[in-house]
């Protein structure tokens, strides 16, 4: 299969063969042109050239209806549901033919007992949180019953438990059921547990073919990047003990943020930050670890002027500043990194310089020619130094793949040089490669003086980045250690509510 945009050769003479009652995983750096591929299979990108056979017959892939007839379904990348819809409403969109309310409610029900995807049908889907959002994605793929499903990088939504729990129903589906899974991911783990067979991408080829059980991570690490790359093993952990940074001014000077028993309660009265102090130092990597739904999206929200406090105070440099005032979290020099990139993060009917540029608006007003001339520049370089994939700075966002969707958010937060950067799961959807990348910027802006609060549900980033680290429970610090004291076994107890 091969397909071009413009000068980018997506897909190249793609070979792939994928069986019956297997998992086939699809490794490749973003840019590599999975998604690509599985929306051709999916009749959503059409081929250049190419055939697609199934059960050994060549068929022709029109568009998802044509698709969905001959058994393929997918679950994509990014979401594409109707958040005003419930549920089982959103399960049904797109069904022809007279709706039956009940007939959908309980296939949604049985599906959910069948998989155990637990989910409630006359939920609105604007109320869930995405792992629920994924769920309601996968159901409605699964209740067309296809034989050959494909998952786009399902699990970079999902915390560590979600994701067993889906890895366990896809177990279910190729080996009772005797149906086929592609799982499009780069996480290097995931492919290991959880694939029969793994076919990696490079730059719109096919590389490598392996069988699971006869790699290992560094094999497909360096087969997927084409050079060897830093793995975060255990061994690479008790490196970086020894090698652990000074923090200049070590605590002594002003904190460049501060939380003063701050509080935040949910519509229903419920406490989601429950009287959270602690304060981040300049130049200080502040590591927040917890079980996700635990405060953390509350913070980074708080700090992007999302949610209002109940109580407390928040500090920037030693000054109270009133987050809830539009702009002024911004204005105080804070830069977030949402978790959500493609909720709250990009534009996706923007270009990518517009997107480049959405948190620095006098780069927007446009002065004529000047300003045109110098955001042009400014884009290039940050496209350039960020090494984002895309046709130019005027490419627009939606023609990105996901992964390097994601490098503009981080391009733009880190070029506005923030006094504190909020990073929520900086890491999740990037490749081997673009995480070393990330963790070195990171280093780096902490290097230069930006106090980094690092919100992630992936221990091993928090162990390998930060030099400080806050456990959250329930929208309460359990525990602070510093790099040096913490273990793996002491966060884990620390996350699940044990107060040391
Ligand atoms: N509609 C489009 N128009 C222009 N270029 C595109 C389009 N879709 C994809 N591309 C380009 O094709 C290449 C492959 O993209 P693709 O989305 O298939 O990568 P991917 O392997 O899924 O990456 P990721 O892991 O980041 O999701 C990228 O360079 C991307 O910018
Ligand atoms: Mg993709």
């Amino acid at each position: 299969m091969s397909k071009r945009f413009g000068a980018v050769a997506a897909c190249d003479a793609v070979d792939i063969e994928i069986h019956r009652g297997e998992i086939h995983g699809i490794l490749g750096e973003n840019g590599a042109g999975k998604s690509t591929l599985m929306k051709m299979l999916i009749g959503l990108v059409v081929p250049d050239s190419g055939s697609i056979l199934v059960d050994g017959a060549s068929v022709r892939i029109t568009d998802p209806v044509a698709a969905a007839s001959l058994g393929i379904g997918m679950v994509h990348q990014h979401f594409s549901l109707v958040e005003a819809l419930t549920v089982w409403e959103n399960v049904a969109l797109g069904d022809t033919g007279r709706l039956s309310r009940s007939g959908v409610r309980d296939a949604v029900g049985d599906l959910s007992d069948r998989y155990g995807l637990r989910i409630d049908p006359d939920a609105l889907v604007a109320d869930l949180p995405v792992g629920l959002r994924q769920r309601v994605e996968i159901l409605k793929c699964l209740r067309r019953e296809p034989e050959i499903l494909i998952f786009d990088e399902p699990t970079s939504v999902l915390t560590p438990e979600e994701s067993d729990d889906l890895f366990r129903s896809l177990r279910g589906v190729v080996e009772q059921e005797g149906r086929s899974v592609a799982l499009v991911s780069h996480k290097l783990t995931e492919m290991l547990d959880v694939t029969d067979r793994v076919t990696i991408m490079r730059n719109g080829s096919v590389v490598e073919r392996f069988v699971t059980t006869e790699v290992d991570a560094g094999m497909l690490a360096t087969a997927m990047v084409g050079r060897d790359v830093r793995l975060r093993s255990a061994q690479e952990m008790s490196q970086s003990d020894t090698r652990e940074r000074v923090v200049a001014d070590g605590g002594g000077s002003l904190p460049v943020l501060e939380f003063r028993n701050v509080e935040v309660r949910e519509s229903g009265g419920s406490l989601e930050l429950d009287d959270l102090t602690f304060s981040l130092g300049t130049g200080e990597i502040l590591g927040m670890a917890g079980v996700e739904g635990n405060g953390q999206r509350v913070i980074a929200d708080l700090l992007s002027g999302l949610r209002n406090r109940s109580g407390g105070e928040i500090l920037v440099n030693g000054s109270v500043v009133d987050v809830s005032q539009p702009g002024s979290a911004m204005d105080a020099g804070i830069a977030v990194i949402p978790e959500d990139r493609h909720d709250s993060g990009i534009v996706l009917e923007m270009t990518v310089a517009e997107n480049l540029m959405l948190s620095d608006p006098s780069g927007m007003s446009s002065h004529g020619v000047i300003d045109g001339l110098r955001r042009e520049k400014m884009a290039a370089d940050l496209i350039e130094r960020f090494a984002i994939m895309c046709t130019g700075p005027d490419a627009p966002m939606w023609t990105l793949s996901g992964g390097n969707q994601q490098r503009v958010v981080l391009a733009r937060e880190i070029a506005a040089e923030p006094t504190v950067l909020v990073a929520a799961q900086p890491t999740r959807g990037l490749d081997v490669g673009a995480i070393e990348y990330m963790t070195d910027q990171l280093r780096q802006a902490a290097g230069s003086g930006v106090g980094i609060l690092l919100i992630s549900s992936e221990l091993d980033e928090i162990l390998e980045l930060a030099d400080r680290i806050l456990v959250i429970y329930r929208g309460q610090v359990t525990g602070e250690m510093t790099r040096s004291e913490a273990t793996r076994e002491k966060i884990g107890r620390l996350m699940g509510g044990d107060i040391l």
